[in-house]
């Protein structure tokens, strides 16, 4: 039923925009893979049936303080709040607002997430609702290439 999908576009690391359709109920994170999108930090492939956790601190990397954190799971994180590899960013405070606030362990996962915004969340704990009809998300790396409208950078 073409009621229960909205529209969202994707904006990439060049500019370049992708419409998709993603199904009421489904997450930015799910609605991503399914059209081939990369989000930032996903190209990595961590191997499956794997519960340990590691984690690299590193306080000179590109000038600030960047702490990697690796967690190894069962097949990637996939929307448990362990990585922040599906790291997206709201282009319009309008739609920001529609969203359910981040829990704790979101903002968490924020805070270690690469090019944070005032309007960054995680793709994983967006799921898709009939008022976000219309959302435009950019990945963050397009943040770092071309100004992206109201992308208000967040200090860490
Ligand atoms: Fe790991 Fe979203 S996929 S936090």
């Amino acid at each position: 039923d073409p009621e229960d999908m909205i529209s969202i576009t994707f904006v990439g690391k060049d500019g370049e925009e992708k419409d998709i359709k993603v199904p009421v109920g489904m997450s930015m994170l799910e609605a991503a893979h399914e059209n081939d999108i990369e989000l930032e930090g996903k190209a990595w492939h961590i191997p499956p049936a794997h519960l340990s956790v590691m984690r690299y601190h590193s306080d000179t990397f590109l000038s600030s303080s960047l702490i990697l954190c690796f967690y190894v799971m069962s097949g990637a994180c996939e929307g448990s709040l362990a990585c922040s590899t599906c790291h997206v960013i709201v282009m319009d405070m309008e739609y920001y607002n529609k969203l359910e606030d981040p829990a704790d362990e979101e903002n968490d996962m924020l805070d270690l997430a690469f090019g944070l915004t005032e309007t960054s969340r995680l793709g994983c704990q967006v799921i898709a609702k009939p008022e976000l009809d219309g959302m435009r998300l950019a990945i963050p790396a397009a943040t770092r290439n071309f100004a992206v409208d109201g992308y208000i950078p967040k200090p860490h």
